[in-house]
This record gives C-alpha cells, structure tokens and sequence, in this order.
C-alpha cells in the first residue's frame, strides 16, 4: 500500500515538474515542487469558495452579501456541497503527498513541551531535531484530515437531508459540519499569517518552490542538516560573524 502511494506520487511529482518549473537561486534549497504546489492552492481555492458559499448559508442575515458571488442564496446552496467535495478531493491527495513527512516523532512531543520558548523568540533557531514540518504544522494538518473526515460524513447527512437520515442525524450532523469549519478555520488564519508575515521568507516556499538556506536553518535545523550536511548552529553562527565583519568594515 505505501510502495502503490509512493509510485503514485513519484509519477504525479515528475510529470507536474515538465508543466511548471522550481525556481531555486544560489544559496536556497528546494522545499516544494510543483505537483505539491499545485495541490495546496487548488486546497486552498476550493476551501475558500466553500467557506465563503457556507457562510451565506449559515448566516444568511449576516452574511447575504456574499451570496450573489455565487449567483444568488438557492445556487449557494447547491454549489457549497460541490466546492466541498473538491476540497476534500484535493487535500485527500495532499494528504498522500505529504503523509511520510507528518508522521509524529519523540521530536515533535519535545518540541509541543518546548512552545512556550519557540513562540517567545528567546531562542532564535527552532528546536535541532526539528526536521521538515514542525509539530504546529503537523497537528494542524492531522486537524484537517480530521476535519475532512467530518464533513464529508456530516455533508453528506445535509445533503440528502432529513427524508434518508431523519431529523436528530441533521441536526447533530449541522453543529458537528459548522463546528468543524469554525475550528479550521481559526487555524488557517494562524496558518496564513505564520506562512507570510509571521516566519518571513516561508511563502516563496509555495510560490516558486524554493527557500533561503537561513530560512531552513532558523526554522527546520534537522532538515537544513539532512538536505547540505552542514550543521545548522554552525551555519547560524558562521552567518552572523560574516554580518558583524561587515558592519565592522562600513
Ligand atoms: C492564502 C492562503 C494560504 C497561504 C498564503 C498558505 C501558505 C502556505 C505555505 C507558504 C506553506 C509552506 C509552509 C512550509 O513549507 O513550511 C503552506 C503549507 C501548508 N498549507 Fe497553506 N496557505 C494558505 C491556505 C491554506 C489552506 C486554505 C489550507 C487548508 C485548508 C492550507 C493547508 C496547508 C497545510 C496542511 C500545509 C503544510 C503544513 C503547514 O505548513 O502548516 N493552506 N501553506
């Protein structure tokens, strides 16, 4: 099973590279190729379209406006279902793409006790065993195939209503469906701004595929360390003398 999984995603990797291309300059590393990439915004694009047509269907009064988006509260109706599916679609193949690199470590526990230092800034690389994802990344992505699962249960009572399931089915199926979205969707924001203005450098990453090295020094040491060979407090170190040299010179 995890040998058909890989040749499925070696193949899809090797044929999205011959239709878009990684940009990775002097002094970066590869961190996403095109396929991933290309899986994450169609994520993100269905994901949104579902979140913006459900909420013209949660809150009509609040949120009426977004409903001619979609031409209109009845076609709203019939579309979310549809975008939520492509959702699913996507990230189930996301999921695959990225499985191997999520799964949980000794590392990641220690990194969960170690937070309340990493989100202070004291310290200014992460953690040294932390490796591709660290463990914010990797329980909010097991947060998303949770979610997944929930809605694709739950949409599915909603969609075929009250006549197949009954009424009780519905309405616990609506509280669990819109609790799900409330609690993604929390995540994301935290998600959006750590990936552009809260760990500057990252969003490139999934733009055109590569990454400075400091970027992968300060935020993934292990994987710095996995992919050059070189240890990354070295490098961190050997980077700052080289920036006191020159301000010391001008
Ligand atoms: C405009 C919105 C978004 C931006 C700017 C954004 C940006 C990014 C970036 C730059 C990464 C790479 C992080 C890294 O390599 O360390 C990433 C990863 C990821 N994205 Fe997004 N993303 C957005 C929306 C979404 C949405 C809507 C979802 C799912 C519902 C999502 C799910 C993920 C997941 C699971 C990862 C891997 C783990 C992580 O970095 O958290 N993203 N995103």
């Amino acid at each position: 099973m995890g040998t058909a999984v890989e040749r499925f995603d070696d193949k899809a990797r090797e044929l999205f590279d011959g239709l878009g291309q990684n940009r990775v300059y002097e002094g970066e590393l590869l961190r996403h190729r095109v396929y991933t990439r290309f899986l994450h915004w169609m994520v993100a694009l269905w994901f949104f379209l579902a979140l913006f047509s459900g909420f013209g269907i949660y809150l009509p009064w609040l949120f009426r406006w977004f409903t001619p988006i979609f031409g209109g509260g009845a076609l709203s109706r019939s579309l979310h279902p549809w975008f939520g599916v492509a959702f699913v679609f996507f990230f189930g193949l996301q999921m695959l793409n990225w499985i191997k690199l999520m799964k949980w470590t000794q590392a990641d526990t220690n990194w969960m006790r170690n937070l309340r230092n990493v989100v202070s800034g004291e310290e200014k690389l992460e953690p040294p065993d932390t490796g591709f994802f660290n463990a914010g990344q990797k329980a909010q992505f097991w947060e998303i195939v949770g979610g997944c699962v929930v809605y694709l249960i739950t949409g599915i009572v909603l969609w075929a209503g009250a006549p197949v399931f009954g009424r009780i089915a519905v309405a616990i199926s609506y509280v669990l469906h819109d609790l799900s979205a409330l609690v993604m969707l929390g995540g994301i924001f935290i998600h959006i701004y750590l990936s552009t203005i809260g760990e500057p450098g990252t969003l490139q990453a999934m733009i055109r595929g590569g990454v400075s090295e400091a970027w992968a020094w300060t935020f993934h040491p292990a994987w710095f360390q996995q992919v050059t060979g070189r240890d990354p407090r070295k490098a961190y170190e050997d980077a700052l003398r080289r920036i006191r040299a020159g301000e010391n010179r001008s």
